[in-house]
């Protein structure tokens, strides 16, 4: 008997869209709430559903319309609203730039770390808003992403055929705007793989919160910094997204029938053990 029963978030992307028409175009979606937390409310409503046979609840990151700037999302609402939910793990999709060569356009990447270059947004849950985050919490960002909820996104990746890269170092920008070309050069010095405007601080206060976060990144474009025509357009990054939609579904899918079926117990209570410890003020 396992101790805690797995339920999935979905945080859908830009270009996943609404979660009711998108994700679960086939599966059952029981019921749609609106989930207002200490923290105010989330992007979107939050659809609770069933996909083969697990508990989904999924949210739209840029809401209804896509009307909420990166800035703008209320990331430490969405992720309460999934903890307060129930869910166990996070599963989250992002349009990406390459800052690659050999990543290609339409290719996926399963990031395993994150370099963040955000500077409005609120970066976590322990800052008195809510009296159910008290003190001050340092967490380690290694493993940022959860390496066991990664592999199977990876490996699942791998048997339905499409290309996928195993870790990768994804780049936050705070947008709205686009790089540079000097500060996508700057991002490649760095190592970055890819950059995108909305894994941080997501990656992150989903670990605050204990949730087991991982994420199905699609390169849509090759920022600026390579020397061509072909330099970021926000029409293109939506074009190429849509054409490569159904690799982040049928991804999700197949993930959330192996999550389904196995124990996390494990993973779930090492990392809540290690939410308490890092809350310097607990003791
Ligand atoms: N999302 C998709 N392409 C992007 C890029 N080049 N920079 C930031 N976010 C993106």
């Amino acid at each position: 008997m396992n101790k805690h029963k797995v339920k999935v978030g979905i945080i859908c992307g830009t270009g996943l869209g609404d979660p009711q028409n998108q994700i679960v175009k086939c599966q059952t979606v029981t019921t749609q709430e609106e989930a207002k937390n200490d923290f105010g409310l989330p992007s979107s409503d939050l659809y609770h559903g069933n996909i083969n046979n697990v508990d989904v609840v999924m949210l739209s990151r840029h809401g209804p319309g896509h009307k909420t700037s990166p800035t703008a999302v209320n990331y430490r609402a969405n992720i309460e609203a999934l903890r307060l939910a129930g869910c166990t793990h996070i599963l989250a999709s992002t349009a990406c730039g390459s800052l690659q060569e050999y990543i290609v356009k339409g290719q996926l990447v399963i990031p395993d770390s994150f370099l963040d270059r955000t500077i409005k947004r609120s970066t976590t849950f322990y800052d008195g808003v809510s009296s159910k985050y008290p003190g001050v919490c340092h967490m380690p960002m290694e493993p940022a992403f959860d390496p066991s909820t990664s592999e199977i996104l990876f490996e699942v990746g791998k048997e339905l055929g499409y290309t996928i890269q195993k870790g990768g170092i994804i780049v936050t920008i705070e947008g709205p705007r686009f790089s540079s070309k000097a500060e996508s050069n700057l991002l490649r010095s760095w190592g970055g793989h890819l950059v995108n405007m909305t894994i941080c601080p997501e990656v992150y206060l989903a670990k605050e919160a204990g949730l087991l976060y991982a994420a199905v990144a699609l390169a849509t474009d090759y920022d600026c910094w390579k020397d061509c025509k072909d330099k970021v357009h926000p029409a293109d990054v939506v074009i190429v997204f849509k054409q490569n939609v159904v690799k982040i579904k049928e991804t999700f899918v197949k993930a959330i029938k192996i999550i389904g079926e196995r124990n996390w117990d494990k993973e779930i209570d090492e990392l809540q053990e290690l939410c308490r410890s890092c809350n310097v003020s607990s003791s």
